[in-house]
């Protein structure tokens, strides 16, 4: 851990009533300090009430984890939740994204967004008056890569320096792993097939992140991806919104399965992550998602435990 709970509140005081859309909208020292609330939050150091907050989440998707943490993250700090979707609000009949944002911000103290393209995020937050959290877009999943590098911390204690290798698509999950370990200085190595490779202005933007402290990586061959690492992370290879495409990415991600061949060629200490839900036999094999190194279920826990910090920290209540 390194803030205290004072310097923790310190470094994230001017985080009060901003955005959450990207893992690049906090800068380093943030995310240690939000990590290190996590921790103090689930070792029950620290409550926090809000006293009768609203969060406001609309899911343009389906959603168990990211849903139900955000439920409970927000009950825990003695606040509520709307649960709303384009089935049930007006969205669905064409009411203007504008109007919904604008009326939401009338009614909840932040909003919690699960779309498809960014910039749709980017105009809830344009119109919202309250702050405005990325619960997964097309581009990034920036809470996720908050409660798995808590994960990594967890079981290594630092983070500086291990090496984070993410096997299969370089999708949402794979774009903020690459830039919240730019931002930890944990080394981060994509393997992916060609033409499944991670946006380069992601690739660019981690690199700058990382000012030359940790390293952020390409490559095409999952062995060599895996090769050493603390973490090995993989993720579904048709992503929501890309069902259409099953078939094709079943065809090139062959080889990128993580089995337990390919997990033996990382640290002998290396666990394994998958931001789940998972395809046994697709992405993962059954035995490697079940095997003493699994972490998955400890990180889908830690997605409460970091929103929990986040929304805190948002609605100013450290
Ligand atoms: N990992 C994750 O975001 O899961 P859900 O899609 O269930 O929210
Ligand atoms: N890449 C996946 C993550 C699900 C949590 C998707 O976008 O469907």
């Amino acid at each position: 851990m390194a803030f205290s709970p004072q310097g923790v509140a310190a470094v994230l005081s001017n985080l009060k009533g901003r955005d959450f859309l990207s893992s690049s909208d906090l800068n380093s020292d943030q995310t240690i300090a939000l990590l290190d609330l996590a921790v103090q939050l689930k070792n029950e150091e620290r409550r926090i009430d809000l006293g009768n907050r609203v969060l406001g989440l609309i899911f343009n998707k389906a959603s168990t984890r990211t849903r139900v943490s955000f439920q409970v993250a927000m009950a825990r700090l003695g606040g509520q939740t709307v649960d709303l979707n384009p089935q049930v609000t007006q969205l669905g009949r064409g009411e203007p994204l504008e109007d919904t944002a604008r009326v939401l911000s009338r009614f909840c103290d932040v909003m919690a967004v699960r779309t498809f393209a960014q910039n749709e995020l980017k105009d809830y937050a344009k119109w919202a008056s309250i702050p405005v959290v990325n619960a997964l877009t097309d581009l990034e999943h920036p809470c996720q890569a908050l409660a798995d590098f808590l994960t990594i911390q967890e079981e290594f204690g630092e983070l500086q320096g291990q090496t984070l290798a993410y096997v299969g698509d370089g999708n949402n999950v794979a774009h903020s792993l690459m830039i919240c370990g730019a931002l930890l200085k944990v080394n981060v190595r994509i393997g992916c097939p060609r033409g499944f490779e991670p946006l380069p202005e992601v690739l660019t933007k981690s690199l700058a992140l990382s000012s030359g402290s940790a390293s952020v990586e390409v490559v095409n061959d999952p062995y060599e991806a895996v090769r050493g690492a603390q973490a090995v992370y993989t993720d579904v290879w048709t992503s929501m919104g890309q069902e259409e495409e099953t078939e094709n990415r079943e065809k090139a991600f062959r080889g990128f399965c993580l089995d337990m061949d390919l997990l033996s060629e990382a640290d002998q200490r290396a666990i394994v992550l998958h931001c789940l839900p998972a395809h046994r036999g697709e992405e993962i094999s059954a035995e490697v998602l079940e095997c003493d190194a699994s972490r998955v279920f400890n990180q889908a826990e830690n997605r409460l435990h970091v929103q929990q910090a986040l929304l805190a920290t948002l609605l100013g209540g450290l």
